[in-house]
């Protein structure tokens, strides 16, 4: 049986965005990171000011590169915490879908995430805490972002069961929902995003969520507390406030 590596962290989606700054967060405090994501030459520019960094670059909607790489990070010691933050988003109206954009969105959002887990198991490398990105917009469903806020709904709901099976095999399973926070990803955003927060912002709330014993890390609170509220609300009420919220131009 291979040891888990203590101080050990594998951050998929590394190289851009939150899981970026939750990597140089990591690294500033002491940790092992061995980041991943598809771009080597990005994952290479991660700031280390404090740990060390391995790199291990793959396609996580690619199945055999994943299963690659979950023997190869496992082969180094399993990781005390997986934390994963891949992820994309095309917002567009249902009439201007490209259909590519929307298989892409399911299966790097969800079907990837799916195998992965799988692969952990069937590998036998499960860390202690194994975190997975989903978002605030998985509460509700919201205008013009239909595939992505669908795959959120449902990888929060996969990581609900997922809990309650892994708890008892000693993994702390979360969910992190972030609300808005300035990336690459959400500079495609074409109206104004309440309480936006720098990726700096949502690594150090990231890192104090996954210290805690809860299972939801989100942030910031007024949006997902609002958001919990809106998605209370009966279906005609919320409709209607969700439009205004997102309609308005930037
Ligand atoms: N930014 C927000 O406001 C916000 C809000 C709620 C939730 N989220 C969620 O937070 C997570 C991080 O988002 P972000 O805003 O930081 O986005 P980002 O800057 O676009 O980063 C996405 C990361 O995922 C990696 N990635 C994408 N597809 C991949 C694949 N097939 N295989 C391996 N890696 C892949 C990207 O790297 P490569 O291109 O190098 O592969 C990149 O490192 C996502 O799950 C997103 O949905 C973000």
């Amino acid at each position: 049986m291979k040891l888990i590596s203590h101080q050990t962290i594998w951050i998929i989606g590394a190289s851009s965005g939150i899981g970026r700054a939750v990597a140089e967060y990591a690294l500033a405090r002491g940790a092992h990171v061995i980041a991943s994501a598809r771009n080597r030459e990005n994952l290479e520019k991660i700031v280390n000011t404090g740990g060390s960094l391995s790199v291990v670059p793959f396609d996580l909607t690619d199945e055999a590169a994943t299963r690659n790489a979950v023997g190869q990070v496992k082969a180094l010691g399993i990781p005390a915490r997986i934390l994963v933050f891949t992820g994309t988003y095309t917002p567009a109206a249902v009439q201007e879908w490209q259909w590519a954009d929307v298989q892409t969105t399911v299966s790097t959002n969800l079907t990837a995430l799916l195998h992965f887990v799988h692969q952990l198991a069937q590998q036998g490398c499960l860390p202690q805490q194994l975190a997975l990105t989903a978002s605030v917009a998985g509460y509700v469903g919201l205008p013009n972002g239909q595939p992505y806020s669908a795959t959120k709904a449902a990888l929060i709901n996969f990581c609900q069961s997922l809990r309650s099976e892994w708890q008892p095999l000693g993994v702390d399973v979360k969910v992190i929902n972030p609300g808005f926070v300035k990336t690459p990803l959400t500079d495609k955003n074409p109206f104004p995003m309440p309480f936006l927060l720098t990726p700096e912002q949502a690594a150090a709330a990231t890192w104090r969520g996954l210290q805690r014993s809860g299972f939801e890390v989100t942030y910031p609170k007024r949006l997902s507390w609002g958001l919990k509220l809106l998605a209370a609300l009966p279906y005609g009420v919320y409709g209607v406030l969700a439009r205004r919220m997102l309609s308005k131009p930037r």
